[in-house]
């Protein structure tokens, strides 16, 4: 039996199969293809074309529909989950077709329902249909997909429908052009999905390409081969500036993709700020004369009607295709009911989690935490990259987040998470013994007990870290062009609490406060955002422009530099960027190099340097402390000896 929860569970094939069958929709017909089948429709958020027109596909292959007009009174309205609802329409009909607000939870009644459920769009996740109906729309209009390029635009942030298109551009060979609204960038998880998945790589697109249509956001270019790498280099911003200018400029654009702002998916505040529009200044531009414009509608106000009249506004029809594509997908489905589902689409190689440990999803809209009943808790584990660093993913809503904290499910040791482990870790991984916590209080309520790390010695104390800073500020505020573009973003979470102490030390010399930010490398979502408490006016944080100086307490492999560049320049093009650590520790694997360092303290590759805090850690002083890494593997070894040693004496 097959579902379609995700784009990612077709093949490429499997696509093209499906669109043959869309091409001989009529053939279909006349077949009745569906005769005597039921389809359900269980929609919890509001649709028209989704609905109707998988509603009018049914009945066109000869089968029936039965649906609910309003989830609202179902008897979800008494209670009842959506494990139980699957369960039970599951025996009224013989395919689910399912919408829902929480991201993953059609994924969650697919694993209790017993015929095939088909995404109609969950949550900020995925709608995989609507991404069908966009690449069949692309083919027929432009024929193959592989070299395309296409501007997606507007809400990339939780606009479902360009989570599952990216995915499946990126498998069709084609290039992505990511225009975003203030503070909808595409999230991180699904930029990870593309490196590690489709080898996709990010750099920005040249300044005035895209200005005649769009203005107040700046685009980014993922393309599979890297001709244009995202700056790494904050030394010198004319450098950066002359980089930026040169990269992936008079590209040939052949769609642009618009999308509405997904108000229902925003907190009250965030919906009021500016949003890219197309209108008819689009097409009077030349160089968009074979640019079609793609919408999966419904429109606000981001898309003009005057592009109705235009031979290049081919929403309509891409709706129209709704009909033809969803008859070829259920009855694709419905031929594959006794085929088990192909392993490609799924296997990552990725470690399932062991239930025994505490490590949840953290995004507040995962069906997990808005109804665990119905969900089975599945993190996987991987390693991000080559250097080790370790990222859990929910199984559920994709979302990914780094892992901090690490234990041994047979010696009930844990630790914080180090690259330097990341042998141990694949070994623990290896032989099923490898849990993950959320917290230390986590750690401790499972019964698991730390491990102990080699002695400490005091680099810097809390005056030396102060005047380190003030003169870290005086270095800034010298260097600065212009006060009123400033803007200081940290590196969460001790870099976010030097960067508000360089604030304040800035303050205190020009008695104004500069503009501040945080950046959370792996987060849930929110990866670049104000430093609370912050103006509730003052809107998403936003960097174009502006004279950006990142924040992060030690240096060492360059990665976290490049992670939070990476996000930086996905936010909007700054003026220059630069970069204030408070400690270099000399190595680098990327070759990123500070403009402002507070000491400088070579170390070596098993030695690990902390910066504490006292507004982080309760009771401690500020200080820096080097110590020397215990690889828990030994500990673990130790441990057994002793045990060993106990019981023979
Ligand atoms: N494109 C789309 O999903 O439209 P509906 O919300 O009307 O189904």
């Amino acid at each position: 039996m097959r579902n379609l929860i995700s784009i990612a569970d077709l093949t490429n094939d499997e696509i093209e199969e499906i669109f043959s069958l869309a091409d001989g929709a009529d053939k279909l017909r006349t077949d009745r293809s569906a005769s005597g089948q039921i389809m359900a429709t269980l929609f919890y958020e509001p649709s028209t074309r989704t609905r109707l027109s998988f509603e009018s596909a049914m009945q066109r292959l000869g089968g029936s529909v039965i649906s609910c007009s309003d989830m609202k009174a179902s008897s979800t309205a008494k209670g009842e989950t959506i494990a139980d609802t699957a369960k039970v329409v599951s025996s009224y009909a013989d395919v689910l077709v399912v919408r829902h607000n929480w991201d993953g939870a059609v994924q969650a009644m697919a694993e209790h329902a017993e015929v095939p459920v088909i995404n109609a769009g969950d949550g900020s996740h995925e709608h995989p249909t609507q991404t069908l109906c966009d690449l069949y729309t692309l083919r027929r209009e432009k024929g193959d997909l592989k070299g395309l390029t296409v501007v997606v635009c507007g809400d990339l942030k939780n606009g479902r429908t360009i989570h599952s298109l990216v995915y499946a551009l990126a498998r069709f060979g084609a290039n992505v052009v990511t225009l975003a609204a203030t503070g909808m960038e595409l999230p991180q998880y699904v930029i990870d999905r593309l490196e590690r998945e489709y080898d996709y790589a990010m750099g920005p697109v040249a300044s005035d390409d895209l200005s005649a249509v769009v203005t107040e956001t700046d685009a980014l270019y993922l393309t599979p081969k890297q001709p244009h790498q995202l700056a790494l280099f904050t030394q010198v911003d004319k450098v950066i500036q002359a980089r930026l200018n040169t990269m992936a400029s008079g590209l040939r654009y052949d769609a642009f993709y618009m999308t509405r702002k997904q108000k229902e998916r925003m907190k009250d505040g965030s919906a009021a700020n500016s949003y890219p529009t197309i209108g008819p200044d689009f097409l009077n531009e030349k160089r968009f004369q074979n640019t079609v414009v793609m919408h999966p509608l419904p429109r606000v106000d981001e898309l003009s009607p005057e592009v109705d009249k235009d031979w290049r506004g081919i929403y309509f029809k891409q709706a129209a295709y709704g009909v033809p594509v969803r008859m070829a997908l259920l009855k694709f489905l419905f031929d594959q009911r006794s085929v088990t589902p192909s392993a490609s689409s799924k296997e990552t190689g990725a470690y399932r989690d062991s239930l025994s440990s505490g490590s949840k999803c953290r995004n507040l809209n995962c069906v997990t935490l808005k109804e665990s009943v119905s969900t089975q808790r599945r993190m996987e584990l991987y390693f991000a990259d080559e250097i080790g660093v370790l990222i859990s993913r929910c199984g559920y809503c994709d979302h990914r987040f780094k892992v901090e904290l690490i234990g041994h499910v047979k010696s009930k040791r844990y630790c914080a998470y180090d690259i330097a482990f990341a042998e141990t870790v694949r070994a623990w991984m290896r032989h099923g013994e490898l849990a993950v916590f959320d917290s230390i209080k986590e750690a401790e309520e499972l019964g698991y007990e730390p491990y102990k790390t080699g002695p400490q010695r005091v680099l810097m104390e809390e005056a030396e870290i102060s005047a380190a800073l003030a003169d870290v500020s005086e270095q800034i505020l010298r260097d600065c062009q212009d006060m009123d573009r400033l803007t200081i973003v940290g590196v969460r979470s001790v870099g976010s609490r030097l960067a508000q102490r360089i604030a304040g030390e800035i303050e205190t010399r020009l008695k104004r406060k500069p503009e501040l930010g945080e950046i959370e490398i792996y987060g849930s979502g929110n990866e670049l955002k104000r430093i609370p408490p912050a103006d509730p006016d003052a809107g998403p944080l936003n960097l174009k422009d502006r004279e950006v100086i990142l924040v992060d307490d030690v240096i060492f492999t360059g990665r976290t530099v490049k992670s939070a560049l990476s996000i930086i320049f996905r936010s909007g093009r700054p003026k220059s960027v630069r970069l204030a650590v408070l400690i270099d520790r000399g190595h680098r694997e990327i070759p990123v190099k500070p403009n402002y360092v507070g000491k400088n303290i070579p170390s070596s590759e098993n030695e690990r340097v902390r910066v504490r805090l006292h507004e982080l850690e309760q009771g401690e002083q500020d200080q820096a402390v080097i110590y020397s890494i215990v690889n828990p593997i030994d500990d673990v070894e130790t441990l057994a000896r002793n045990e060993e040693r106990a019981a023979l004496s």
